[in-house]
């Protein structure tokens, strides 16, 4: 039983310990700021790894309720001695004081006025020694649409809409149905020579040679959720007639914006 005791105080001891030493950090928390569980550390958090030779670029996934972030860096993996670079309401960060050649931990924290979450998990990034080779060079996040500048709760609306099925008059798909995160945005589910994912072609005939394998959609449906025998798909999904493209095309296929350079005009295509 004294066992249990001790142990249990031993387990409050330290459990305070890891409190104060989040809470009373200097480098991480400045006076005012307390820090809230209920505000979520930023997750997938992702430094660069030499694709920019003047800078680490550090983004993570949005975070309800943070309207900004605070990015920390350290050489070393210690949250303690780690430096903040500073906050942004983007949801990606470029630090542009990382030397050459020296692999930096980075932190992320989600903000909301005097409110902080706990730092994120590290990850390792490294700004490249040298010019980067190709013809093009990596690119920046998209520039925001004058008079709709980012902020993190846009941002936050954006990754819920995205994901939400409600949205569609079946309640069973979502952007992210058919563009792939892990795909770059582009779509898994088109696969070549599968009758879920064909489409007839021009001739509305299945296979022949102008069939379309591409997204599929949903079945033929009625807006009192009573569905349609399609002519074409009967009770299955509807194909449409092209895959979903990338994030990468979505975003640049009418500009191109990097390092500041002025706007390049290019046809989508040619980023494929
Ligand atoms: C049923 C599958 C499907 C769903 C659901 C879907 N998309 Fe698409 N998306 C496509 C296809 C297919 C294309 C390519 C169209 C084309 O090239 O003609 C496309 C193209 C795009 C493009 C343009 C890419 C470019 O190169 O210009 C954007 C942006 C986009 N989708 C965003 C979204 C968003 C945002 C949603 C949710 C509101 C969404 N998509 C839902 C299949 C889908």
């Amino acid at each position: 039983m004294r066992t249990i005791k001790l142990s249990v105080v031993a387990l409050f001891c330290l459990l305070s310990l890891l409190a104060i030493s989040n809470n009373f950090i200097p480098a991480l928390i400045v006076t005012g700021q307390t820090v809230d569980a209920a505000l979520t550390a930023p997750t997938d958090v992702i430094a660069s790894d030499n694709s920019y030779s003047n800078k680490v670029g550090i983004t993570w996934d949005a975070v309800r309720g943070a309207t900004t972030y605070s990015v920390l860096r350290n050489t070393v993996n210690d949250t303690a001695s780690a430096i903040s670079l500073g906050t942004t309401v983007a949801g990606s960060f470029f630090d542009t004081t990382a030397v050459t050649g020296q692999t930096y931990f980075y932190w992320v924290r989600a903000e909301n006025g005097n409110t902080v979450s706990n730092l994120s998990a590290p990850d390792q990034g490294t700004r490249a020694n040298g010019t980067i080779a190709g013809p093009v060079q990596p690119l920046n996040p998209p520039v925001a649409p004058a008079g709709n500048p980012v902020t993190a709760t846009k941002a936050f609306l954006g990754k819920t809409l995205f994901w939400d099925e409600q949205l569609s008059s079946t309640r069973t798909v979502a952007c992210g149905t058919c563009h792939f995160s892990t795909k770059g945005g582009s779509d898994i589910r088109a696969i070549i020579n599968n009758a879920r994912s064909t489409n007839p072609g021009a001739d509305g005939l299945f296979g022949t040679a102008d069939d379309v394998y591409a997204s599929p959609g949903v079945v033929s449906n009625n807006s009192d959720g009573t569905f349609n025998l399609s002519p074409v798909y009967g009770f299955r999904e509807q194909v449409t007639g092209r895959k979903s493209r990338s994030y990468i095309d979505a975003a640049y296929s009418d500009s191109l914006f990097w390092d500041g350079r002025a706007t390049q005009v290019f046809p989508a295509c040619e980023l494929r």
